[in-house]
């Protein structure tokens, strides 16, 4: 199925949570970035999913019971449930959002329809997700706490998830929404002189990997290098990827509406 004009967006976890406070949502910020949404679908129709990232929602438990690196023992199958659990809430506070703002919000939790293999999406059932979009949802879905063939259980990245349905969807665009500008030439939180790159190729993205600079708190997934690398399977099909500081207004709005934003646009390329 080629779905016309279709977004993947993703609202990282630390633009709609506060990273180093555990299980507290930003929902100014999550409220904001829904009539953002609201107004740019408003401007334009298309059609959307959403995928939202753990921040201090998923990342400290699943940290603490060691769930990305698979199942060793029954103690941890308690934090497995707990992580997922942490996502829901999580999930709830967006969906609601969204529907106080009028938009069809559908949440569907990928551990139901995911099963991963060391990690990577394997099993997939996209029946439900294919038909919600199809009629007009807007599917809401996140990181999360899923079953691994090798490894028992595993946290499958909200990158991922954003990467593999842009693939089957053949979407035309991918919006990343971190809390920081773009990609720099290192970490902007540790080195002044970081500077931002406003596009860059796939091939000098490789180069620039292991200079850019991890997430300050415990993130399971692999941080900014983590999303990169997923994103580097779209961007080479052809598909737009933009990632872009969803902290910052109208940021979303602008970049949903197809306009040019402050941020990073991943090319397939040479430059
Ligand atoms: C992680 O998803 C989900 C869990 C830890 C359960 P992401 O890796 O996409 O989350 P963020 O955006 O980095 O917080």
């Amino acid at each position: 199925m080629r779905s016309n004009n279709l977004i993947l967006l993703k609202l990282g976890g630390s633009v709609i949570t506060f990273k180093n406070k555990a299980l507290t949502p930003n929902m100014e910020v999550i409220e904001r970035l829904a009539r953002e949404i609201s107004e740019a679908l408003e401007a334009q129709p298309f059609r959307l999913i959403i995928v939202h990232g753990g921040g201090s929602f998923g990342h400290p438990i699943a940290a603490e019971y060691g769930i990305a690196s698979g199942f060793k023992e029954p103690t941890q199958m308690i934090g497995f449930s707990k992580t997922h659990n942490a996502m829901i809430s999580l999930n709830t506070l967006v969906v609601e959002a969204l529907l106080n703002n009028g938009l069809p919000a559908f949440s569907l939790a990928p551990s139901s329809f995911i099963v991963t293999k060391s990690g990577r999406i394997h099993s997939l059932h996209m029946d439900a997700l294919r038909h919600a979009v199809e009629l007009g949802f807007i599917p809401v879905l996140y990181g999360d706490a899923v079953l691994d063939y090798d490894a028992g259980f595993t946290i499958l990245s909200g990158d991922q998830i954003v990467s593999k349905m842009a693939i089957e969807f053949k979407a035309n665009r991918i919006i990343v929404g971190v809390d920081v500008d773009g990609l720099y030439t290192a970490d902007p939180k540790a080195d002044p002189n970081a500077q931002m790159i406003s596009e860059i190729s796939i091939d000098d993205l490789k180069s620039l990997m292991g200079r850019v600079g991890g997430s300050r708190f415990i993130d399971v997934t692999g941080g900014m290098m983590g999303k990169i690398l997923e994103l580097t399977v779209p961007a080479a099909m052809g598909i737009d990827v933009i990632i872009t500081n969803a902290l910052k207004p109208n940021n979303i709005y602008r970049a949903l509406k197809g306009e040019s934003v402050v941020g990073t646009r991943i090319v397939k390329g040479w430059r």
